[in-house]
């Protein structure tokens, strides 16, 4: 056992497929490597200690809103053989909570590889996703893993439930604005929201459940050729369908409005939905800068410019 041990994630964005993915349909998430979370372990004697922006003290005493990386830390523990190992725990993160940014999955990644490196085991990318979405499960009820898989990848990633996930290349030179409305989105009820109208009007969203794999397969097409206008006929088509299946919100449409007005060739809320960001798509990085200014000024709460083409 180690003094002191590190884990590292980072932030993820859907560019496409949200909602859809819960029903078997494939997504594309992309990692934000340069929006970050850490956990550092120091070792102790008896205390076994949390500090995080939510909370400050003993783990077995962590709120009910932090039950998930509560049952995750008591999993690793049991899994180690060492329930009543002491630690001092710190979470620091870049990432805002409850906008789609994967800040809850993240956490779980970090404090997953920060135990496994401070009990000095090896931990394989499958053992790290299955563990990471224990805290996940806790959290979300049924999350599709997406969220877990994205903050551990380094490239876009194309997902599908209960399926390898694998990254896809890129040749797009394209610009993504990411902007937060300052509204909270909760994963649970945004899920929750799209399987009660599921039931009540059946085909018609089950039509956009399917339409939004259809434009998720264009997309990765759009990424693989480098054809921006697929690719924004795409992001476009998938706003109309969250919209349709009750994820959007006042204040996501009012900026994507904003986005398409000020030079974006497409926007569509990104993550969950009913509140969140939004991704609004710029051919150049001046025009993505602009936007982001334009963004800012219409009321988002905070703005990242990100290229479509990863550094690696
Ligand atoms: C949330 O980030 C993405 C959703 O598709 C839910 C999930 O995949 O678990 C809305």
């Amino acid at each position: 056992m180690k003094d002191l041990a590190t884990g590292t994630s980072h932030a993820k964005i859907i560019l496409i497929g949200e909602h859809g993915v819960v029903y078997g349909q494939p997504a594309i998430a992309l990692p934000i490597s340069t929006i970050q979370m850490q956990a550092i372990i120091h070792r102790r004697d008896a205390a076994q200690t949390v500090k995080s922006r939510y909370f400050n003290g003993d783990f077995k005493m962590m709120s009910a809103n932090l039950g998930g990386i509560q049952t995750l830390i008591r999993t690793l523990l049991a899994r180690f053989d060492a329930p009543e190992q002491g630690f001092d725990i710190h979470i620091t993160s870049d990432i805002p909570s409850e906008r789609g940014m994967g800040s809850s999955a993240a956490a779980a990644v970090a404090v997953t590889r920060a135990f496994y490196d401070f009990f000095d085991r090896p931990l394989s990318h499958q053992e790290l996703l299955a563990t990471a979405n224990v805290a996940e499960s806790y959290t979300h009820g049924q999350p599709s893993g997406l969220d877990v898989a994205t903050a551990s990848a380094k490239s876009p990633v194309w997902f599908v439930k209960g399926r390898e996930n694998f990254p896809i290349p890129v040749k797009l030179p394209g610009y993504l604005v990411i902007a937060d409305t300052g509204i909270e989105s909760q994963t649970k009820v945004a899920v929750a929201t799209v399987r009660n109208l599921l039931m009540v009007e059946g085909a018609t969203i089950q039509a956009r459940i399917d339409d939004l794999g259809r434009l998720t397969r264009q997309t990765r097409t759009a990424l693989e050729d480098g054809d921006m206008g697929a690719l924004a006929t795409a992001l476009n088509g998938a706003q109309d369908d969250l919209r349709s299946m009750g994820v959007s919100h006042p204040a996501l449409e009012q900026l994507l409005a904003v986005a398409r007005q000020n030079g974006a060739l497409a926007a569509k809320l990104t993550g969950s939905g009913q509140g969140g960001c939004l991704i609004a798509l710029a051919p150049e990085a001046s025009i993505a800068n602009q936007l982001s200014q334009k963004l800012a000024a219409a009321g988002a709460t905070a703005t990242w410019v990100e290229p479509l083409l990863c550094d690696d």
